[in-house]
């Protein structure tokens, strides 16, 4: 598009998708534990839309092999594309992991991790109520870890887009 290599259309959907379901979890987890009164039924949301963040970041992960970025800018320093693929990999280790520890968390408690109606998820962790404290501790550092460099990333991309003017967004646009 104008000139702009752009990211291919697999590629460009898993991001929209996945930038809107992230966020939704964030929201919907940091008002689960403020409202015990919706607790149960942001909790019945927050699960299967974790699981299902899981499952889109393994074939995002596929999809990148296939469908590589297109190359960075040619405006951009080799510090900054260091830091912007850094923070792109880190965003992808944290969707991985924030869904696996909230999963273990659960199984770790003995609780049942329900998807819907009578499907449930296997534990994945032994009965251990020290691990439980820890995962728990674990899946509130990695969400503000999340937020962080969600907000790094949006801050990047703003930056180009606004102030440099460089059409960055164009590569990924819907
Ligand atoms: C991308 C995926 C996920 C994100 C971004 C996310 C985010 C969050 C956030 C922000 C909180 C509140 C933490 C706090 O303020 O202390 C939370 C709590 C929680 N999450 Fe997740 N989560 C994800 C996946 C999952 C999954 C897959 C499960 C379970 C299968 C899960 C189970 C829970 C539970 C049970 C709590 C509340 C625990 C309590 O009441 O103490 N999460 N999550």
């Amino acid at each position: 598009m104008n000139g702009v290599a752009r990211f291919a259309r697999t590629s460009r959907a898993l991001h929209w998708t996945m930038a809107a379901m992230v966020l939704a979890m964030l929201f919907i987890g940091m008002s689960m534990v403020a409202s015990l009164g919706a607790y149960h039924s942001l909790l019945s949301v927050h699960r299967p839309l974790g699981i299902l963040v899981l499952v889109f970041v393994v074939v995002r992960f596929v999809n990148r092999q296939i469908h590589p970025p297109p190359p960075f800018l040619q405006d951009m320093s080799s510090r900054e594309r260091i830091v912007a693929s850094a923070s792109e990999r880190l965003l992808y280790l944290l969707m991985f992991l924030q869904p696996l520890v909230g999963w273990g968390m659960l199984s770790a408690a003995r609780y049942p991790i329900v998807l819907f109606g009578p499907v449930h998820l296997p534990p994945i962790l032994p009965h251990d109520l020290r691990l439980y404290e820890i995962l728990r501790s674990t899946h509130t550092a990695l969400a503000y870890g999340l937020c962080l460099t969600f907000m790094g990333h949006l801050c990047g991309v703003l930056f180009h887009t606004i102030v440099l003017r460089d059409r960055l967004l164009r590569r990924m646009a819907p």
